[in-house]
């Protein structure tokens, strides 16, 4: 599959329907994925990325059907995990001298994973490729998310190549922004900032912030997952912006995993006791053995205040709820109040655990958080609903 985008610039990527895990299993795509991969038929002919690996052989056919391999005079590679640089070792192997344009940084990064010594051609910010009557510029964007990452936008057509900036996991039959579901798209694109671009924050404001000094026209984004932005395409920069501010919304979620229920009924009771104090405030419980990690941590984006629990177990805590903390500590997620409860039999070492692991994940802890002994109790219960009066109170005043 192939379609012209607009004046010669064609999409010549992979609709990938069936995908459900990313990075391994780190990340959900309960919405699929597509791997963008673009051609600019100028003077000369300009592939930006590939395709995932699997779809190797795929893409070289597809493209076969819409040029001869060898009329593409510079590829350019914006990324190089594998998602996007996957199909290069086919694609050399047909034209292994075409000139490979790309970051110094992605130069590493390719030779570091196919070992390969190819035609390539660093760039930096500011560089220019001039392919015919359009030219190519080239933007470094450094930990957006890899130390590889780069931009390059098309000039005449105004058109910013984001690779994985803007994109999201999210497969369909139309590739662009407006012709498919808003709340389905904005919500693969905040899943996909809350757990991909989260920790580089800082640098996506100042990213934003060199591109509009660059004074240059942006009427499309074609990013490398996910639709092409040609519908007001700063909407979603806007977002960006939004969301690199330390997000939250007027949300408290409770996390947690439970063995017999004790624990679970402590969720309820601080839940109860949040909207005792506040009905407006969105409360979600979610248990971390059996919701979707990758959502949760869209939950906890979202969020001014997370309650964590887990029973004790081994001396330790269950470890869903172990893997969901650690995998919290490198969202540098800021601004945001952090709980532990949980219940136990004897020893009850989860509470201070979680805690612990809170703080390394930056969060602020509300008190040293409630353990109880077996069963909660009446009075129990009554203490987890005023932990959940005190978490709703915590967050009144934060815009
Ligand atoms: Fe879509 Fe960072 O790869």
């Amino acid at each position: 599959m192939s379609f012209e985008i607009i004046n010669n610039i064609y999409w010549v990527g992979k609709t990938d329907w069936e995908i459900r895990n990313f990075h391994g299993k780190e990340y959900s795509t309960h919405k699929g994925t597509t791997y963008n991969s673009y051609l600019i038929k100028d003077e000369k002919t300009v592939l930006i990325d590939t395709v995932w690996t699997p779809y190797a052989k795929e893409f070289i056919t597809n493209l076969k059907k819409h040029i001869d391999l060898e009329q593409i005079d510079y590829i350019i590679i914006n990324h190089a995990e594998p998602d996007h640089s996957g199909a290069l070792p086919e694609l050399m192997k047909e034209i292994p001298n075409t000139p490979i344009y790309c970051s110094e940084n992605a130069l590493k990064s390719i030779k570091g994973y196919y070992k390969e010594e190819w035609n390539f051609v660093p760039v930096k910010t500011g560089d220019r490729l001039n392919i015919g009557v359009r030219e190519l510029l080239f933007i470094e964007a450094r930990m957006l998310h890899w130390p590889d990452s780069m931009f390059c936008y098309l000039t005449n057509d105004n058109i910013l190549f984001s690779n994985d900036a803007f994109g999201q996991h999210y497969c369909s039959e139309h590739l662009y922004n407006d012709q498919v579901d808003q709340f389905e798209l904005f919500q693969e694109a905040i899943k996909y900032y809350a757990n991909i671009i989260n920790p580089s924050n800082k640098l996506v404001q100042k990213k934003v912030d060199e591109i509009l000094k660059l004074e240059i026209p942006i009427e499309m984004i074609c990013t490398s997952h996910g639709v092409i932005w040609r519908d007001n395409p700063f909407d979603i920069v806007h977002k960006y912006v939004e969301w690199s501010k330390d997000y939250q919304e007027n949300q408290i979620s409770i996390i947690y995993d439970t063995m017999y229920n004790s624990t679970k009924f402590m969720a309820e009771a601080i839940a109860k006791g949040i909207k005792d104090i506040d009905n407006e405030v969105t409360v979600k419980l979610l248990n971390t053995s059996v919701s979707d990690r990758t959502d949760i941590i869209t939950e906890v984006f979202k969020s001014k205040a997370i309650a964590v629990g887990s029973s004790t177990i081994n001396s330790g805590i269950l470890s869903s709820v172990n893997a969901f903390l650690d995998e919290i500590k490198g969202l540098k997620f800021k601004n945001k109040k952090g709980l532990a409860f949980g219940s136990y039999g004897w020893s009850g070492e989860s509470v201070k655990i979680i805690s612990e692991m809170l703080e390394m994940a930056g969060f602020n802890l509300l008190e040293k958080g409630y353990r109880v002994l077996w069963r909660p109790d009446k009075e129990s219960i009554s203490s987890c609903e005023k932990l959940g009066n005190k978490i709703a109170n915590s967050i009144k005043n934060i815009n």
